[in-house]
Order: structure tokens, then sequence, then C-alpha cells
């Protein structure tokens, strides 16, 4: 890799914001002394300048008992009301919230006005099913507004939602409806990709059925949207069609305020053990953050911007900037049912110039995706609305930067660069598009108000030019607040790696450039980036060994030219498995496992049925050792190998 990064800090391009870009630009330089001076002071300004407080706060923040912070506590609002009724009240109910594009071709445009009066009947009926504040909604849903009206809805209530990506299995939505207790679950009978509809009432069928396993079931009831013509299995006195209630329900719903602090969301994520951390964000400082971040970065102009977000509401970015963020600040926004490439290749360039998107916000993958294309597809379309152009989720490496800039942005779009984590809940570094002079490949800058070092295992500062650990060294508004239910987890993971009291460890490498720039360098964690989505190895590795062949496992993130990396696995087979069976045979069979188990996103790109695993004399298996021959290296240094030879069987085997 060091190579690598030396030729990435060679880089020498540059590109400041064109004079007429930086005059108009919502974020003006002196944003970075202002909150220089006072960070609490800025972030307090913020708050009250981007929402609306039912009850103004007097303290912006306690990091009394760290690493459990409060912001705002004292104050009161609504978050729902925030994004909804606000706007609606200040006579924007005409606005457009949201430009709907399903996957066939069919579409909706809906206003403040009609979401606000849709959430305000979701949230009745919510209250109905006996929701009510501090509750859990689970909401398995496809990209259709109906998602982001129940995660209001429930919002509004003072509950708290835990999205699950539709692409998760029916296993993994079952444990995070059981670890968070969910009293209702809003899903739909499928949502179209890639020309079909896939199916997703099934999946929570399965969850919600008989499992013998002796866990008490929470869910008392199951919304459904129908979206597509799928058949759906129904059980009596617990589901009932979204279309059959909602409708119905009543318009008028008055939004109570509630604390700061009052839980908004759980969102589970990967991490470096086989359970999902479900990663605790609240209402105010994380409402702050996302509006900021959102109007700052995207330079948003609310009145004249079209922004899309390509992200899926079950990730951290869908929550902070197609719901969040973009409607907290009465933008305009594209909401994409479908897969990038359905019916045809140019189906995104085509919805950009359908809806004049003015700012595109996406993952490196992607854009990689695309260049392997090649540029004629793009080219067909009218993409000169684009004036603003956001990348996210895993470094971009320069040539994919310069062909998002050239081909998408016309040649002379601004590029923000945003590193952040369903941890921080919105943008931490990243330039800012009218100040900035922008580097390809580097995401720079820490934004104002934030604290970002560089720093070595001991916690000191490595200074420019020198690589080492990411850390955040003062709290911030959206940071997270907890692991739900384990507080110990949460303190051990993100807060005790360092003897520095505060530090918070975000698990990335990362290199100061002689100016000062930051360079993500990926994880340092045995967490994998695949495609922008966190994986982590050990869950993969306990579904692989939760199959009856494998008597062994070891999973490895190997660098893959699209997807960033890839999850390769090897696994050792059960003697009486192998007699009985084909070695390419159970290689499928333990794909398609990992795709039920956990979901496809999961699904290891390669696996290899190995004989041995290499391991130390302490039994610790070397995955670097692994890496090398999945990414098709010489293999490292083997000293340190109980049995050196072992190398070398593995290499022939895989080859
Ligand atoms: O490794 C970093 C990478 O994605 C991780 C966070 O993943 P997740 O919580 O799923 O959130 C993704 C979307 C915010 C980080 O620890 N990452 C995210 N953005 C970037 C990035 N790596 C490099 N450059 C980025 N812009």
């Amino acid at each position: 890799m060091s190579s690598q990064i030396d030729h990435l800090l060679d880089e020498t391009r540059r590109f400041p914001p064109a004079e007429e870009f930086a005059a108009a630009a919502v974020a003006q330089p002196e944003v970075y002394e202002r909150a220089g001076a006072d960070r609490e002071a800025f972030w307090g300004e913020q708050a009250r300048e981007l929402l609306h407080w039912k009850k103004p706060f007097t303290r912006v923040l306690d990091w009394s008992t760290p690493p459990f912070a409060k912001w705002f506590d004292d104050g009161e609002l609504n978050v729902s009301y925030n994004c909804l009724d606000r706007h609606v009240e200040a006579g924007n109910g005409d606005r457009v919230a949201i430009l709907w594009e399903g996957e066939p071709g069919d579409s909706r445009r809906i206003t403040y006005a009609e979401l606000t009066d849709e959430v305000k009947r979701v949230a009745n009926v919510l209250s109905g099913f006996g929701v009510g504040v501090g509750d859990r909604v689970a909401i398995y849903l496809p990209m259709i507004p109906e998602a982001v009206a129940a995660m209001l809805a429930v919002a509004r209530l003072g509950a708290v939602h835990s999205v699950v990506f539709g692409g998760f299995s029916a296993d993994s939505l079952r444990s995070r409806i059981d670890d968070a207790g969910a009293k209702v679950v809003i899903t739909a009978d499928g949502g179209y990709r890639k020309g079909r509809v896939s199916a997703l009432k099934p999946a929570v069928d399965q969850a919600l059925g008989d499992r013998g396993d002796g866990v008490q079931q929470t869910v008392e009831h199951v919304l459904v949207v129908k979206r597509g013509e799928n058949d759906v299995d129904w059980v009596e006195g617990r589901d009932v069609w979204w279309h059959d209630i909602v409708p119905a329900a009543s318009v008028d719903h008055e939004a109570q305020a509630f604390p700061a602090e009052n839980p908004l969301f759980i969102l589970y994520t990967s991490g470096t053990t086989g359970k999902p951390k479900g990663i605790l964000h609240t209402s105010g400082g994380y409402l702050t953050q996302a509006a900021y971040t959102h109007r700052n970065v995207f330079d948003l102009k609310p009145e004249t911007d079209v922004f899309w977000c390509t992200a899926d509401i079950g990730w951290i970015t869908g929550h902070t900037y197609v719901t969040y963020g973009p409607l907290a600040n009465g933008a305009t926004q594209v909401l994409y049912e479908g897969t990038p490439d359905a019916p045809h290749p140019g189906r995104w360039w085509e919805v950009i110039e359908k809806y004049g998107v003015t700012i595109f916000y996406t993952a490196p993958t992607a854009i990689r995706s695309f260049m392997k294309i090649g540029r004629s597809v793009p080219r067909k379309f009218d993409l000169s609305s684009i004036r603003l152009l956001g990348s996210v989720g895993e470094p971009i490496n320069p040539e994919a930067w310069m062909w998002y800039r050239e081909v998408i942005g016309g040649g002379d779009t601004p590029i923000v660069d945003t590193w952040w984590q369903t941890e921080t809940g919105a943008i931490m570094v990243s330039p800012l598009p009218g100040i900035t002079a922008t580097k390809p490949g580097s995401a720079q800058v820490p934004l104002p108000g934030i604290a970002i070092d560089v720093v070595d295992e001991t916690g000191e500062e490595v200074g420019n030019g020198n690589g080492g650990l990411l850390v955040i060294t003062e709290p911030w508004p959206s940071m997270l607040r907890g692991i739900w239910g384990d507080p110990e987890r949460y303190k051990e993971t993100y807060w005790e790696k360092f003897d520095k009291q505060g530090f918070y460890f975000a698990g990335d490498g990362a290199r100061l450039d002689e100016d000062g720039d930051l360079w993500l360098l990926g994880r340092v964690d045995d967490v994998m980036n695949v495609s922008g989505h966190r994986l982590s190895t050990a869950e993969i590795e306990s579904s692989l060994v939760a199959h009856e062949a494998t008597a062994e496992a070891a999973v490895v993130g190997a660098s893959d030219e699209t997807t960033g990396q890839a999850v390769v696995a090897f696994v050792i087979i059960k003697e009486s498995y192998l007699s009985e069976h084909d070695a390419a045979g159970l290689a499928t069979q333990l794909r398609q496992w990992v795709g039920e188990q956990i979901g496809a996103i999961a699904r290891p790109r390669d696996v290899y049925i190995v004989g041995e695993l290499p391991k130390t004399r302490s039994g610790k298996i070397m995955r670097r050792l692994l890496r090398d021959v999945a990414e098709g290296r010489e293999v490292g240094d083997t000293t340190t190998l109980a049995d050196t030879a072992v190398m070398s069987i593995i290499s022939a085997q895989v080859k």
C-alpha cells in the first residue's frame, strides 16, 4: 500500500473554485475563523439558525461524563416538524420535496405540503398501533417515498426508527428487530430492482416466524406498502396494508416537542466482531450537523437546486443526505428506486437530464463501474445542469476523480470528497466548494467546527508528511451517543484505543501531506469496505462456519478495481464432505449460504477451498498473508507462522 500512497501524494493537480462560484457560495472563508475562535458558540449559532426550537437551549455541550455527550440538551424540538411543517408554514408548501422515479419509469412529484400531510397520517396510524416516545419501529422498504414518510412519522412521535437495508436477509433483519425490540415493522411487498420485483415481505414473515430459540417476539403490527404485484402471505391481526389504513387516517397531527437528546434512530453497522452494532443517534445535534453540512458542503440553494444523493435509506448516507439534511433545509431532491443500469446503462444520466439535477452525490464504486462502461453512455445525455459533485464511502482514486469531473461534471464542476461514518452521523472532512482548491484523491480538511488529527499508536501527532491513525479530538453535534444496549462496547471500541481522554478512534488509516491535507487510506481493523458498504470479516466468517460443511474459515478484503474491496474467503471443508462433494460445487453453495444468512452484499467474490490456514504459534490467523494470495501478490514474511510451509500449499491450491 505504501508505494501506492507515495504515488498519490505526488498528485500536483489543483482545482481552485471558479470566481463566480466562490462569490455566490453559501460557505465563505471567514467560516473557518468563526468556528476556530469558539467551536461551541459556532455550533450553537448553527443550531439556532438552521432549526426551529420549540424550547430554545441555553447550553450547547455537556461533556462532563465523556464519552457520553449531550448537545443542546435543555432545548426541545420536533425533528419531523423541522423537516416538514415549518416549510409549509413559511409559505413553501408548494415546493417539491421529492421527485420520485421508479425503476420501471413511473414517477411521483410530492410537495412539502403533501409530504407533511402524508407524514401526519402515518403518525396517526402508528399512534393507533400504540407507538409512542422511545418505542422502536423497524423499517424495511425499497426506495419509495413511503420510506422517507415512515422515517419522519416515527421521528414525529419521538419514537426511534431502525431502518434495515432491503438487501439484508431475513436472519439479519431478525437479529436487528430483536436487538432493538421493535414494536412495529414497516415494509412492502417488494421493490423494483433490475427489472423485476425483489420481494421483502417474505423476509419479514420469516424474521417474525416461529424460531424456536425462546427469544420473545416483540413485533405487534406490520404495515405493508403495496409496490409490486407480488402475492403475499398475510397474518390476520398483525399485518395491515398501508393503502387500507393511511389514506383513511386523520391529517391532523400536531408535532410535540421532545428534548434534543431524545433518541432519533438506531442504525446497525458492522464492526470487528460477528455481531453488528446498533449505532444510536439523537435529535438536536444530529439534525444540526445534518442540515449544516448539507447546506455548506453541497452549497445548497433550496429555491433553485435539485439535489440527488444516490444512497439507499438503509445506510447512514441515505439517512442524513436523503431524509434529514435535504428536508431540514427545504430542498428539492430526486429519489430513485432502482439500480443504476436498469433498464439501460444510462439510467442515472437519464434521470439527471429529466429532472435537471444540479448537485449529485454518489460513491466511487459507482463512478468506477461507469468508467468501465465508457464515457459514450453519459455523453448521450444532457448533464449541463450539474454544478456540484460529491463522493462518499471510500477513498476515490485520482483517475476516477478526474473522470467524474470531466465526464459527469463537464470539466469545471467542483468535487467534494466527503469523509464520515455511520458513527459520525454527518460529514466531518471535506473541501468546501467555494473555498478549497481541491486535490484529486484527497478529502483534505476537517469542516469548520470539527477537530481531526492523525496520530501514531501512542496517540502522538504524526505531523505533515506522515501517516497514522485518524482521530477526532473534540466532540461534535452529530456524534453517535452510544451502541444500543452496550455502553461498554461503545467505550472500548471508540474511546479507549489511546491513553488520551476524548480521542475518538475512527478505525481508518490516514496520511497528512505537506500541505496538511488528509488522504484516507482505508480501514485498519477487520472491517472491509465493499462498494462503499461496511462488512465485517468476523461476521462473514461466523456465517461460513455455521454451514455444516465448514470446518474453519478466514475472510479477507482483497482490493478490487471496481468495488474497492471484495470479500474473499478461505475455507477448510470437513473431511466427510470433501469426499462426497466437489470443491467447485461447495464453493458455490457457500457463496449462496452467506447471501442467505447476511445478504447479497456479503456474498464472497471468491471462495477458496483449502487444506490449511496460516496461523501464528498462538493460533491467530494471519490475514495479511491471505490477502497477498487473494490479490495475486508474492506472499510476504511468513517467519511468524507455526508452519511456514502452509502458505506455499495454499498458494498452490488457489492457483
Ligand atoms: O473507511 C471509511 C470509509 O467508510 C467508512 C465508514 O463506513 P460507513 O459507516 O458505512 O459510512 C459510509 C458513508 C459515510 C469509513 O470509516 N469512508 C467513508 N467516506 C470516505 C471513506 N474513506 C475514504 N474517503 C471517504 N470520503
